[in-house]
């Protein structure tokens, strides 16, 4: 298949092309840089072997957007293009509305009317809002409980694919939830690049690691899990990459959320254990307070994957802070400098 792939100079979108490639397929990239690089892409193309047709754009600039439809045939879209920053987007709501819906709405009418009626979409385990049980399963309650718009756009963005897809029976519209994405390829030439301080867990650790910062903060100690840290479900990116092709050797018209997931929960003071083996290092931490809007515990069952797209998460946790590990020693600065 040739796969439009939005976003694809980003975390996810770079480790998903070398996927596509793997399995035989190609991609056209259409991404605006606003939180990547080309150079990215320069090294997927190394992993792969192959150029890999890119446009700068905005998605949710339709011209510009309509111009790739009418150069390239399409079998289907991922659509990863999106802000994803919750704090920012608590800060600059509109940004976020604007951005993530406006970009969907261009894609999914330029698909509509370019008669591709494939897409994948990068959804999360935020529109589960404060889970109302555990493991989260495909039925479990969604919208209630999301402390921000970056979640909203998430949970409005699968409800304007359900109506679409109830639109246009011939219509395929796959909600991916991922839980939280780490890890690396293991070649260490692409990894997750974030600008300024880090969001998530495992890049500010493997900063830490470095030498970058000086210590984890780790938001509080209190919570009623395993150690008291946050517990969440950590997917090596290589695994949620393959869930994109298994998704699209699955398309079924109509609209279909799945938990990219493995089922197991790891606490915050587990992970920088883990990284603490995979760098040999000893990691220094200190617990400050709660941080606003998180949850104490969130791990998905990935059954539905598992047999409707025959799909599994296959590498462990310490594998993903190897690979992490590797990516961020052997790219100190990311892809600066290039
Ligand atoms: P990323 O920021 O690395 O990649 C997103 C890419 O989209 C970037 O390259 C950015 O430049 C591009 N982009 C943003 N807005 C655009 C626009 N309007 N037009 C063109 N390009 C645009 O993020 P990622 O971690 O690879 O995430 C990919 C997708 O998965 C996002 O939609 C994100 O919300 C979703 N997601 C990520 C996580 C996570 O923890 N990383 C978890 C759940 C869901
Ligand atoms: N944490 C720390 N210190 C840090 C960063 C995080 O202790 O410096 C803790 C958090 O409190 C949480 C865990 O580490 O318990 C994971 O935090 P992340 O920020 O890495 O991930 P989240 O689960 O909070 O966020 C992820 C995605 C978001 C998404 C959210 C809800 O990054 O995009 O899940 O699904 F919105």
């Amino acid at each position: 298949m040739n796969i439009l792939v939005t976003g694809g100079a980003g975390y996810i979108g770079s480790h998903t092309l070398v996927e596509l490639y793997a399995a035989g397929h190609t991609a056209v990239v259409v991404d605006n840089l606003s939180n990547s690089s080309q150079e990215s892409l320069r090294r997927v193309e190394t992993i792969v072997g192959a150029n890999i047709p890119f446009v700068q754009l905005d998605v949710a600039d339709r011209t510009a957007l309509a111009a790739v439809f009418a150069e390239h045939k399409f079998d289907a879209a991922i659509h990863f293009a999106g802000l994803k920053a919750v704090g920012e987007s608590v800060a600059k709501p509109l940004a976020y509305y604007r951005n993530n819906i406006d970009s969907t709405l261009a894609l999914v009418e330029l698909m509509l009317e370019n008669s591709v009626n494939n897409l994948v979409f990068s959804s999360s385990a935020t529109v589960y809002g404060d889970p109302a049980e555990l493991p989260l399963t495909e039925q479990s309650r969604v919208g209630v409980g999301i402390t921000n718009p970056y979640g909203q756009t998430k949970f409005m963005i699968e409800q304007i694919l359900r109506d679409v897809c109830v639109a246009n029976p011939q219509f395929s519209a796959t909600l991916l939830r991922y839980f939280n994405p780490v890890g690396a390829h293991p070649s260490g030439t692409i990894g997750e690049d974030p600008g300024g301080l880090p969001n998530n867990l495992l890049p500010y650790v493997t900063q830490v690691a470095i030498g970058k910062l000086d210590s984890v903060k780790v938001f509080g100690n209190d919570y009623d899990t395993v150690d008291g840290t946050g517990v969440r479900d950590y997917i090596h990116v290589v695994d949620l990459a393959r869930g994109h092709i298994a998704a699209l050797g699955h398309m079924q018209p109509g609209a279909q959320a799945y938990n990219l997931a493995t089922g197991t929960g790891t606490s915050v003071l587990e992970l920088i254990a883990a990284v603490e083996q995979a760098a040999s290092k000893n990691i220094p931490y200190e617990v400050v307070a709660r941080r606003p809007g998180d949850v104490a515990a969130c791990y998905a069952s990935p059954a539905l994957a598992n047999t409707e797209l025959s799909w599994r998460a296959d590498l462990t946790i310490q594998q993903a802070c190897v690979d992490s590990w590797r990516w961020q020693s052997q790219n100190p600065h990311g892809y600066e400098n290039h």
